[in-house]
């Protein structure tokens, strides 16, 4: 495998808060074109790997390549690489318009300008309620409207790799299955996701491979299939004896 297929590439990656070690030495690479699931229950450290990556947690590690190079120690230099990364519990600004919040998401490309009309525009066809209310407040959309705002500013910057946390905690059955579609039509268009969920079935349904994060350490990794056939996660996660 070449270089320039390997998007992220993370070895020995460890966090600790004070005396708590979260994260215990994670290993794992996403490859261009495909989604990574990282699943396990709450509280195993999935928002913290997420948070280690774009740079937002203090963390060390033996190394962390991303598109080829080592990956920035800032996380607005890491934003501005092209890790762009869609928080929990979706973080818009509430006050300003859908629009606005949007157009923050563009930031990265601010030296392409003429990037913005289109990549607007392509929102706009994924999410077309967002069109309609592109000029509300962020604050009066419904939870599922929120993450579709949250996610479409992470596609204003052309990830090169997108990582979600979590992208329909909260939400009901239906507003849950159109954030998956809308997941799945992002992931064949050829955005590279490192996606993490606690919803097992979702997260399967998305990912090319799965890890499964147990206290701080990988406890499982594997192709898809494999992940979902292996008699553990079916009894400890899929609820299958
Ligand atoms: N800023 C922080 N300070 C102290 N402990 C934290 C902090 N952030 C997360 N933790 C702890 O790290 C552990 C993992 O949290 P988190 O990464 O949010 O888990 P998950 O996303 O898998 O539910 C939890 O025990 C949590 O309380
Ligand atoms: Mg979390």
């Amino acid at each position: 495998m070449s270089s320039t297929d390997r998007v992220l590439s993370v070895a020995g990656l460890k966090v600790s808060f004070g005396k708590a070690q979260v994260l215990d030495g994670i290993d794992l690479h996403v490859d261009r074109g495909e989604c990574l699931a990282v699943v396990g229950p709450n509280g195993a450290g999935k928002t913290t790997l997420l948070r280690a990556l774009s740079r937002l947690n203090e963390s060390t590690s033996t190394s962390i390549e991303f598109d080829g190079k080592p990956l920035p120690d800032s996380a607005y230099a890491t934003v501005m690489a092209g890790l762009v990364h869609c928080p929990e519990r979706r973080r818009l600004f509430p006050g300003l318009t859908i629009r606005d919040n949007l157009e923050l998401g563009a930031r990265r490309l601010r030296k392409q300008p003429d990037t913005k009309a289109e990549d607007l525009e392509r929102v706009f066809s994924l999410f077309p309620k967002l069109k309609e209310r592109a000029s509300q407040s962020a604050g009066t959309l419904s939870g599922g409207e929120q993450q579709q705002c949250a996610i479409g500013r992470s596609l204003m910057g052309r990830p090169t790799l997108l990582l979600l946390d979590e992208p329909t905690l909260g939400l009901s059955v239906g507003v849950k299955e159109a954030i998956i579609g809308s997941i799945q039509t992002i992931k064949d268009a050829g955005t590279t996701m490192l996606l993490v969920e606690q919803d097992v079935n979702f997260a399967f349904r998305c990912a090319d491979r799965v890890i499964v994060l147990e206290h701080g350490q990988v406890a499982r990794e594997g192709p898809t299939a494999q992940i979902a056939a292996d008699p553990y996660v079916k009894q400890a996660y899929l609820g299958v004896a």
